[in-house]
């Protein structure tokens, strides 16, 4: 029997990610960041000097990444190489390719039927976060939050984050290139980055992050989850 879902969606830098942690944590649930699973893809097609023009390499890529989840685990997307903006650009770019989509959406519902953490032990409820799982993913996910705020905060975040990774680049271009992968997710014929119907909306713009956490364990809480 599949256990619990937290579905929680939202374009990046909007503090999901940070979030659906703590309320793991808080919840004793395993949380799968589903954006990692993306950036393994694209990180596979950078170093195979790929890109999105090579659709079905790029499919036989993820079908060998899906592959070596199965049998290595997720422990294999603990690593800051997907990290980097050459990959947010391309991830943006191969994450829209349908058939991406289908050979990662095969992951992410094992992992919801059977969610455990990075170290293996199995766990009685999963925190996906993602841009899609409330609305294909899981649409019948137990609770579902969808965490935003302005671009221009996005960006502001994003910039400081770099330059405590020691990896500085200019507000004027994160915010460029933010505007542009959001324009894409946002539009995209496939998983656009929306918020399901039945969605929670958390605009955490004005928020700290302390308070965005109260907020989203009080509305978990009034699903029943806590
Ligand atoms: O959340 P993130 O910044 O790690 O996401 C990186 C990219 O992956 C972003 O362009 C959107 C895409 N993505 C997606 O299409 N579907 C998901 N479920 C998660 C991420």
């Amino acid at each position: 029997m599949m256990g619990a879902v937290v579905a929680i969606d939202g374009p990046s830098a909007s503090g999901k990610g940070t979030l659906a942690k703590k309320i793991a944590a808080k919840l004793g649930f395993a949380h799968l960041d589903t954006g990692s699973l993306y950036r393994f893809v694209a990180l596979k097609t950078l170093e195979n000097n790929l890109d999105e023009t090579a659709p079905e390499k790029v499919i036989a890529l993820a079908r060998a990444v899906h592959q070596q989840l199965v049998q290595e685990g997720l422990s294999i997307l603990d690593t800051d190489a997907i990290r980097t903006e050459e990959v947010s650009v391309m991830t943006s770019k191969t994450s829209a390719i349908p058939g991406v989509r289908e050979i990662l959406r095969d992951i992410q519902l094992g992992f919801a039927a059977n969610p455990r953490r990075h170290d293996g032990s199995s766990a009685k409820g999963a925190v996906i976060d993602g841009r899609d799982i409330g609305t294909v993913i899981c649409p019948l996910a137990e609770a579902k939050l969808f965490v935003t705020a302005s671009t221009e905060e996005r960006a502001r975040r994003r910039h400081a984050e770099l330059r405590d990774r020691g990896l500085p680049d200019s507000y004027e271009a994160i915010l460029k290139d933010m505007q542009e992968r959001d324009e894409r997710d946002r539009n995209r014929p496939v998983s656009p980055t929306i918020p399901a119907t039945d969605a929670f909306v958390l605009d955490t713009t004005d928020m700290t992050r302390d308070a965005a956490l109260e907020k989203a364990l009080q509305i978990l809480l009034e699903k029943g989850l806590e």
